[in-house]
Order: structure tokens, then sequence, then C-alpha cells
């Protein structure tokens, strides 16, 4: 048997199996540099403002993508829980993008809209004030802490070189945009602003 050759030495084994996995790799990942929906922003998907990307940060400090994804597959049960499945094209602006794997919540990715904003400010400060059996940690202190503006412009410009077409107004404009916000107004910017453009592709 020709593959007793193969199973009997491990090191060629392991070469033979990188090769097939790398082979296999490409064929999957190199056309999705070509396909522009992958690559280019879906319609209505816009960067994230000033106060929106301060807000996002927050989400990524606080470590919120441990208990929620913003992901939603295209499955019947995702899609009539959550709405229109994710895009690729939503996430181009996102370095790095947030699908995350673990849902201990709900998937975020169409939040936006959903609840008023003094919603979020209660959840926020003590989830159990609007859903008592919530089991997610309340972050009382965003709403006492400021949003520190100083290097949201500098932020802005290092996106601009991996592509997030920010113009020379939204930079200058960046630090009067989240003066006196705090980062529980920043955070709640971020998620209502969630999925908003795929408002539009629903029917
Ligand atoms: C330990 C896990 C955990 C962490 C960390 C966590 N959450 Fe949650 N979150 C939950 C659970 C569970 C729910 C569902 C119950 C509820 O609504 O409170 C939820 C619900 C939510 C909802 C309502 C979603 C909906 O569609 O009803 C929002 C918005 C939310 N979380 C935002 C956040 C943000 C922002 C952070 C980070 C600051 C965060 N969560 C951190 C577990 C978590």
């Amino acid at each position: 048997m020709k593959h007793d050759i193969i199973e009997q030495r491990v090191g060629l084994l392991g070469v033979l199996t990188a090769i097939v996995i790398s082979v296999a790799g490409l064929v999957e990942i190199v056309p999705l540099y070509f396909t522009g929906q992958v690559t280019q922003p879906s319609a209505g998907v816009q960067p994230y403002p000033a106060l929106e990307l301060e807000g996002r940060d927050i989400y990524l400090r606080e470590g919120c993508y441990n208990c929620h994804s913003q992901m939603i597959r295209p499955m019947r049960a995702e899609t009539e829980r959550y709405g229109h499945y994710s895009m690729a094209g939503e996430s181009v602006y996102d370095h790095p993008f947030q699908f995350g794997s673990k849902r201990t919540g709900p998937d975020l990715a169409r939040v936006g809209e959903r609840y008023s904003d003094e919603w979020h400010r209660i959840h926020l400060n003590n989830p159990r004030d609007v859903v008592p059996e919530s089991n997610m940690p309340g972050f009382p202190w965003l709403a006492k802490t400021p949003v520190d503006g100083s290097l949201t412009g500098r932020k802005m410009r290092a996106l601009r070189v991996v592509g997030v077409p920010y113009t020379d107004a939204d930079i200058a404009g960046a630090a009067a945009a989240v003066a006196g916000k705090s980062e529980q107004d920043a955070l709640i910017a971020y998620l209502q602003h969630l999925g908003l453009a795929s408002k539009q592709w629903e029917h």
C-alpha cells in the first residue's frame, strides 16, 4: 500500500499535510482579495464619526466582545431574530473587526436604534434595572469618565493610512466632536450606529 510509506514517516506526513493545507488555504483566501464585495464598503456604510470611533475603542477596552458577537450568520434562526445577515463590506472600516465568537449575550451587529439612549444608560450602569435576569456586568464608571479627545484625531489619521477615508476636516474637528462627552456617551453613540446601513437592505 502506497500510503503506508507516508503513514510510517511522521516527518513526511507533516510536510505533505502542510502542503495540502497551504494550497487549500490559498484557494479559499486569494480570490477574496479580488472580490469587490469583501473589499468595498456595503451600500450606506460610512466611517465611524469621531464620537462613535471613541466608543468603539471603549467597547474593545472593556472587552464587550468577550460576550457579544457582531456576526449574524445567513441562517433563518439568526436573520429572524437579528435582521439581515452580516456582510463583509460592513466591516471594511473596522480595524480590527469585531465578529467575535462568544455569545453570552445577544449579537450586537443590528442593535443600532433598537433601544433609546436612555435605555442604554440605565442598562450600562446596571443591566438588572432593565433586564432583571441579566448576568451582564455593569459599567457605571463610563458615565463618570470624560472621553480623552487628545488622541482622537491621531487615531483617525492612523486609520486613514489603512484605507478609512477620513477627510482633513474630520481629523481637524475630532477633538471638538468628543469634547465634554463621557465615555458612556461615546459607547452609546457607537452602539446606536451598529447596523444602521443594513436597514436600507431589508425588504
Ligand atoms: C459577561 C458577559 C457580558 C459582557 C462582558 C457584556 N455583556 Fe452585554 N449582555 C450580556 C447578556 C447576558 C445580555 C442579555 C441580558 C441583558 O440584556 O442585559 C447582554 C445584553 C446587552 C445588550 C442588549 C442587547 C439586546 O439586543 O437586547 C447590549 C446593548 C449590551 N449587552 C452591550 C454591552 C456592552 C457595550 C458591553 C461592554 C461595555 C457588554 N455588553 C458587555 C452579557 C455581557
